[in-house]
């Protein structure tokens, strides 16, 4: 699962770090990675999935830090990106273009254009230079990228014409819709005809007659991402199934796919036991695609939280204890507690935006507290918590109705698999400061983001003149 975990005195320990050491060191609230995990959780995927010889292009926007990326791209992963500063974090990271894939239905002109290899001098809107160098803007990286994933006609034919405007060549992959249902979450469920992403795979036809001979962006893949977490592989199944079919359909149209991209949206371990691994999802997918891949069919993978989740956790510090109510499913009032901590929906947005489930755990508890598995656990002793931040919302929660050991201010929880669209998620709403990021290897611990200070998070204001 992870390299988090409680030693056999109640301690929890960070690969060989105890938790409490690095709030100690660094503060809280921070995101804490695990290098071990992050690098068995990609090697786990890369071998799953080997027969298929895939590109593994890890969605940044699930953890977008410099240092996590760089850590995948040395392991030899290319990087699904979404915008132009996911393209400069890639680029950053010392990801080839060439194993670069671009999705979004949003790319604007100055993106494609840097993600074309060229830069428009003028594209830095602030009124202060980089302090940074910026490969993508600054036009460092002058090769296109592997492959945009096209959202729509209209998205086509801007790109094509910029890349014939600049006389570049890129490669274009259509994501269709195949309308299956992921069984996820509205908010993160990509693949049903609703939704804003990918083309009608009814439209795929007439879009590959319009468009496969355009002579800047060829159009030579398909890319599917049918929503994230899919805790089945029935839905990835029927979408590829859609997809081959599609492509047969094609090529006797003489439209030849050289790649089939499945996108990601793996499920990862929130709970012990409740997702299926990467083995689950490569036995179900790889006998489709196998003979194609030795037909010479090239496949790229996007996994994101598969690789980054359980690689982090977030640890925080409990302020306040205070006496509430709960109602119980009669209607009946019982006492909880509230236990206020010093991280939120701003630092962790996914409970209160999808009612996600992380497992929360204090970071140091006595040996009758060592929780046997990871989930919904009501052991003796335990008390019935909501564990809330500090924003002014009622819908600022780490976790509602949940069993803990407890606690009292100055205590630690630990927020676990937290790694994923944690921090990538993160705001400062409130203006409070982003957290600080930790990147945990072995022995050793680095930071890896500083802490926003509250300068930095006012200079953006303060900077303008006249100053107020
Ligand atoms: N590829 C594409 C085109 C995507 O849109 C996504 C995620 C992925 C790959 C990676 O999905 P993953 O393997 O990480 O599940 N904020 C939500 C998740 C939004 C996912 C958006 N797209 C959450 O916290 O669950």
């Amino acid at each position: 699962m992870d390299s988090f975990h409680h030693s056999p005195r109640g301690q929890l320990l960070c690969e060989g770090i105890p938790a409490a050491d690095l709030a100690d060191r660094f503060g809280t609230p921070s995101y804490i990675y695990s290098r071990q995990t992050l690098e068995d959780h990609y090697d786990k995927i890369a071998k799953a999935f080997a027969d298929l010889k895939p590109l593994i292009c890890y969605s940044i926007k699930s953890c977008s830090n410099i240092h996590i990326c760089r850590i995948l791209a040395d392991r030899g992963s290319g990087m699904d990106v979404v915008s132009g500063g996911e393209l400069e974090r890639a680029l950053l990271a010392g990801t080839p273009p060439s194993k670069i894939v671009y999705a979004g239905v949003g790319k604007t002109d100055v993106e494609i254009e840097a993600a074309l290899g060229h830069a428009r001098s003028s594209s830095t809107p602030s009124s202060s230079p980089p302090s940074v160098s910026l490969p993508a803007l600054r036009g460092e990286n002058s090769s296109p990228i592997a492959y945009f994933n096209i959202e729509s006609e209209p998205e086509f034919e801007i790109i094509a014409s910029i890349a014939r405007r600049l006389n570049v060549k890129s490669h274009a992959a259509l994501r269709i819709n195949p309308d299956i249902d992921p069984h996820t979450h509205a908010y993160t469920s990509t693949g049903k005809k609703e939704s804003k992403f990918g083309v009608d795979i009814q439209r795929a036809v007439a879009f590959f007659e319009k468009y496969g001979h355009d002579t800047h962006l060829k159009l030579d893949a398909l890319h599917l991402h049918i929503g994230s977490p899919v805790y089945s592989t029935e839905p990835y199944v029927a979408a590829i199934n859609k997809a081959l079919a599609l492509m047969d359909e094609l090529a006797r149209r003489g439209h030849k796919v050289a790649t089939l991209d499945v996108g990601g949206g793996f499920g990862a371990d929130y709970e012990t036991d409740k997702s299926p691994l990467a083995t689950d999802y490569a036995a179900a997918i790889v006998p489709l695609l196998r003979e194609r891949v030795k037909q010479g069919l090239k496949i790229i993978l996007e996994p994101g939280r598969s690789i980054s989740a359980n690689a982090g956790l977030l640890i925080t510090r409990v302020l306040y204890v205070k006496d509430g109510w709960g109602t119980t499913a009669e209607g009946k009032a019982v006492p909880k507690k509230f236990v206020i901590c010093d991280a939120g929906m701003n630092t962790l947005l996914r409970p209160s935006l999808y009612g996600a489930f992380h497992f929360i755990w204090p970071a140091r508890v006595s040996e009758n507290f060592i929780p046997p598995r990871r989930g919904d656990l009501n052991l003796p002793g335990l008390e019935l918590c909501d564990v809330v931040g500090p924003i002014c919302e009622s819908g600022d929660f780490l976790a509602k109705d949940r069993y803990l050991p407890p606690v009292r201010r100055g205590d630690l929880l630990a927020v676990f698999a937290a790694g994923a669209y944690g921090m990538s998620m993160a705001s400062t709403y409130n203006s409070q400061p982003l957290p600080a990021e930790v990147l945990v290897e072995g022995e050793a611990a680095r930071i890896i983001r500083a802490r926003q200070t509250m300068s930095d998070l006012l200079a953006a204001e303060l900077q303008l003149e006249p100053r107020p």
